[in-house]
């Protein structure tokens, strides 16, 4: 399948899409995790950290050359996460691949806020976490591969909120454009992680 999982930040995209990983054996595009393994490289717009750390979009051509790239790796299907962000990339992605799936992963406002800022992430294996909700056998610690736990630099309150705010005002729009396409499909994201995947799993099976 060829799932293009939409929602804000915090509702479970990266959680998710790992499940969908697993299970279809699909490519996992995200420019997020592409973004923060370049922070530092040098682009015509200057460096991506100048964005990120700020909850800023890094300027369309950026990642859409992320996306491009990816997309060749990407015949058996892909999980897009985190992109597209706003409708121009949407319409850039629309002239390079066809999409089965929208699913938007709905969560609340208070509930984005704390997942956000009580996220822990291994820098070594990438594995996530949630000091109350998904926490470590050993506080701080990671339970994959025993490198010590740390905050992402933009999962501050303050960051979270310009990130929230972001979000409304340029990925929202998306949800219309991909509703008149007939591809959006709603799914409740405040469940538990495991009780979100059924749901999503079952959505992705009705459409493909
Ligand atoms: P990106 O990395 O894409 O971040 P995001 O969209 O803000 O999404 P997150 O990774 O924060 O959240 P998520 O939905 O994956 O949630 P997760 O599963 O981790 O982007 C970062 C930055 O890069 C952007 O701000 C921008 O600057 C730049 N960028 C990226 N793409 C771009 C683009 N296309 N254009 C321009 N700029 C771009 O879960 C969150 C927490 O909640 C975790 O702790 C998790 O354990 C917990 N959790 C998950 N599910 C549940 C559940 N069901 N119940 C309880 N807790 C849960
Ligand atoms: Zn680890």
């Amino acid at each position: 399948p060829r799932i293009l999982l939409l929602g804000p930040p915090g509702a479970g995209k990266g959680t998710q899409s790992k499940n969908v990983v697993e299970e279809y054996g699909v490519e996992h595009i995200t420019t997020g995790d592409a973004l923060r393994a370049n922070k530092d490289m040098e682009t015509d717009y200057g460096k991506p950290r100048e964005y990120m750390d700020r909850g800023d979009l890094v300027p369309d051509p950026v990642v859409n050359e992320i996306v491009v790239t990816a997309l060749e790796d990407a015949d058996e299907g892909f999980v897009l996460d985190g992109y597209p962000r706003n409708l121009s990339q949407a319409e850039f992605l629309d002239e390079h691949a066809t999409i089965d799936v929208v699913p938007l992963l709905d969560v609340g406002r208070e509930e984005l806020i704390r997942r956000l800022t009580g996220r822990r992430v291994c820098p070594e294996c990438g594995a996530t976490y949630h000091v109350e909700f998904n926490p470590p056998e050993t506080e701080g610690v990671c339970d994959e591969c025993g490198s010590d736990l740390v905050q992402r630099d933009d999962d501050t309150e303050e960051t979270v909120r310009e990130r929230l705010t972001v979000y409304e005002e340029n990925t929202k729009p998306l949800v219309e454009f991909y509703e008149e396409r007939g591809l959006l499909a709603r799914v409740d994201g405040e469940g538990t992680p495991d009780e979100v995947w059924q749901d999503l799993r079952q959505t992705v099976e009705e459409a493909t």
